[in-house]
């Protein structure tokens, strides 16, 4: 499937993969940061953004492929480096196990390797029905808003959190209910982060409701080359709460590549 995609800067590829429900745009700060000193490219995933929506299950390794199909349009073939932030997380750690050529280096930024539980997926499911039958993201909007935020940050940062609702709410029913499926039935990667053999870093939020840092602790520590970075007065959107602690940390891992 055809991604729309920003593609900016000079110097080596970093490719950025954003969550759910948002789009590339969730990148802006990071574009105008790391996109000055690298070839930042940042593609809106299948039913999101730009990108067509269309009917059925999106399972996360079909939404991975998709983005490989684009690195290959690109004919980016040699080593890259990768980062997914939750939803997008999932992809990268996708492509780390299906495709592990294609890495120089991941960045797995608050997300998690683990399965959903039957309980979540059973959540998941609900919720997806709510959206069809409304034909509106609202269901999803009023379920996640809550959690995507550090605590106190929509008093400190409202216009952020107006922001993200209304980005959340152009997403049509169909995307959510299909990536809500989709990450339903994605499968368990925790057995797999001992064999990611590339230098990997693991960016938890320190205010994160949905991924306690605890979490992202377990997932550094279990793979190999991974450094751990907790970035402070963030929730879940770290890289929309605090843009410069994140850009510190990715910026100080990408240097200690080349
Ligand atoms: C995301 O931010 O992409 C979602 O919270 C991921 C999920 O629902 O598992």
């Amino acid at each position: 499937m055809l991604l729309a995609y920003d593609d900016d800067g000079p110097g080596p590829v970093v490719v950025l993969l954003h969550g759910f429900p948002l789009d590339r745009s969730m990148w802006s700060h990071q574009r105008s940061s790391v996109g000055r000193i690298y070839r930042l490219i940042a593609p809106d995933l299948r039913g999101h953004g730009q990108t067509a929506a269309p009917d059925g299950i999106y399972p996360v390794d079909a939404m991975a492929d998709d983005v490989i199909e684009l690195l290959d349009a690109l004919q980016l073939t040699s080593p890259l480096v990768l980062g997914g932030h939750s939803m997008g997380g999932y992809l990268a750690l996708s492509i780390a196990a299906r495709h592990p050529e294609r890495l120089k280096a991941l960045m797995l930024i608050n997300t998690k390797a683990g399965a959903d539980s039957t309980e979540a997926a059973q959540a998941r499911e609900t919720l997806a029905a709510e959206v069809e039958a409304a034909d509106d993201a609202g269901p999803v909007v009023a379920a996640m808003i809550p959690k995507l935020f550090a605590p106190g940050t929509d008093a400190t940062n409202p216009g952020l959190v107006a922001r993200v609702r209304s980005r959340m709410a152009r997403t049509p029913a169909r995307a959510l209910a299909g990536a809500l499926r989709g990450m339903a039935i994605r499968p368990d990667r925790t057995a797999e982060l001992a064999t990611i053999a590339v230098p990997t870093l693991v960016l938890a939020g320190a205010g994160d409701q949905l991924i306690p840092v605890a979490e992202s602790e377990r997932m550094a520590r279990s793979i190999p080359a991974a450094r751990l970075a907790t970035i402070p007065d963030a929730g879940h959107l770290s890289p929309l709460e605090n843009p410069g602690g994140v850009d510190g940390a990715v910026l100080g891992f990408l240097e200690s590549l080349w």
